[in-house]
């Protein structure tokens, strides 16, 4: 019997060296190696497992797989590098406010920022901060990556940075990173965010960026030392930054009786250290990523509404980005665009001002030139049609 199968497996090379192969090398033999990788991940899912359990107990977050091998594998590629994201909402003014204001909450936390696109005007909308009727953090975190994903894939994403001119801030004062190279290491997706036809064919790579999205926006929860969801808005907090108050005091501007006997609201406003918070030695801060809602923010009833941080005496690093980042230029080539037009096209000395129909309520002053156009542009009934 021996020697038929000898014989037999002579005649038949393939199986002899297969056979061969097994006896000698087998390690070497796809289903071993097949075995041994399954046991490592197995190994590695159950100890990620266990290493989340607790919080998510505490913190009622879903200990579905996606969520944490996400969350580990981003950590991986970071190596230690922190993130800060926001959602941006509203016009591009607005939008330009919360940037600038994203600059400063990456320099104050010492996070990279993740530079947005520009959204289109008013896709996203927040509310209305003095009435206490916003969408909350979460909410219009979900919107912004809804929205953003429908620019990639109309082929219509140009980066805040493609507008306005960050150079003069990064890397000497901020690191920052563009969002989509931030959502391919976050969603752990390799894709050409630029090559909008091929994205278009991919529905299932959109379910999955659908799913990190709705992680990131930390709609599951946090997920320990890799996110944290800021949950404060401009219904309970405004954030302030080494100014000598106390910490969590009362803000000036609290919602009135009437609002709260209304609406059933029962929001009280502090003033909150940004640094404390959500700085180093907080929970927040030892998150690899972490995601602000809306940072708009304007003065309202002697108080600001989200963000009170204007200066840093205390802090001369702050203090020199808030003078660097007051006026940020256009990138260059939309300044030498606009210079070739003066020079050009309108060959005479001009000045421009933008007038749109939103802020004619906030312009006071007649007699001027500009107050004489609005008045032209109300008689004229521009405003009505849109
Ligand atoms: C900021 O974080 C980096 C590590 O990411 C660290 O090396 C640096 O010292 C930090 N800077 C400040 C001012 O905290």
């Amino acid at each position: 019997m021996k020697n038929a199968a000898f014989n037999l497996d002579k005649n038949t090379t393939k199986s002899s060296s297969w056979i061969k192969k097994k006896q000698t090398q087998p390690l070497k033999s796809p289903l071993s190696l097949l075995l041994i990788l399954s046991l490592f991940l197995f190994i590695f899912l159950f100890i990620s497992f266990f290493k989340i359990t607790p919080n998510s107990l505490f913190s009622k977050t879903i200990t579905n797989n996606p969520l944490i091998s996400q969350c580990s594998k981003f950590q991986t590629l970071a190596l230690g590098e922190k993130f800060l994201w926001y959602a941006p909402h509203s016009g591009f003014s607005n939008q330009l406010s919360e940037f600038k204001n994203g600059i400063l909450m990456a320099g104050i936390l010492n996070r990279t920022l993740i530079v947005p696109p520009v959204l289109d005007h008013h896709a996203v909308a927040l509310g209305s901060c003095p009435k206490f009727r916003v969408l909350g953090p979460k909410e219009i975190r979900v919107s912004v990556w809804d929205h953003v994903l429908d620019l990639v894939k109309t082929g219509r994403y140009i980066s805040m940075a493609d507008i306005i001119d960050i150079s003069s801030l990064v890397p000497s004062s901020i690191k920052a990173i563009d969002f989509r190279v931030f959502a391919s290491l976050w969603c752990n997706v390799n894709m050409d965010f630029t090559c909008s036809n091929d994205l278009n064919a991919q529905s299932s790579l959109f379910d999955s960026l659908n799913l990190c999205g709705s992680i990131l926006s930390g709609i599951h929860g946090n997920v320990d030392k890799c996110l944290y969801a800021v949950d404060e808005d401009c219904r309970t907090t405004v954030w302030t930054y080494k100014n000598g108050d106390e910490d969590r005091v009362l803000d000036s501007f609290q919602p009135d009786e009437q609002l709260k006997k209304k609406k059933k609201i029962s929001y009280v406003r502090r003033r909150q250290d940004v640094y404390k918070s959500l700085g180093p030695g907080s929970e927040a801060g030892s998150a690899t990523v972490l995601a602000f809602g809306s940072l708009f923010t304007a003065p309202y009833k002697g108080s600001e509404l989200h963000i009170d941080i204007h200066e840093a005496r205390r802090d001369q690093r702050i203090q020199s980005l808030i003078d660097n980042s007051e006026f940020l230029p256009f990138v260059p080539e939309i300044l030498n665009a606009g210079k070739k037009f003066a020079l050009e096209t309108i060959k005479a000395p001009f000045l421009c001002a933008q007038l749109s129909c939103a802020s004619l309520g906030f312009v006071g002053t007649a007699g001027s030139t500009i107050a004489d156009s609005i008045e032209l542009m109300r008689k004229s009934d521009v405003c009505s049609k849109s």
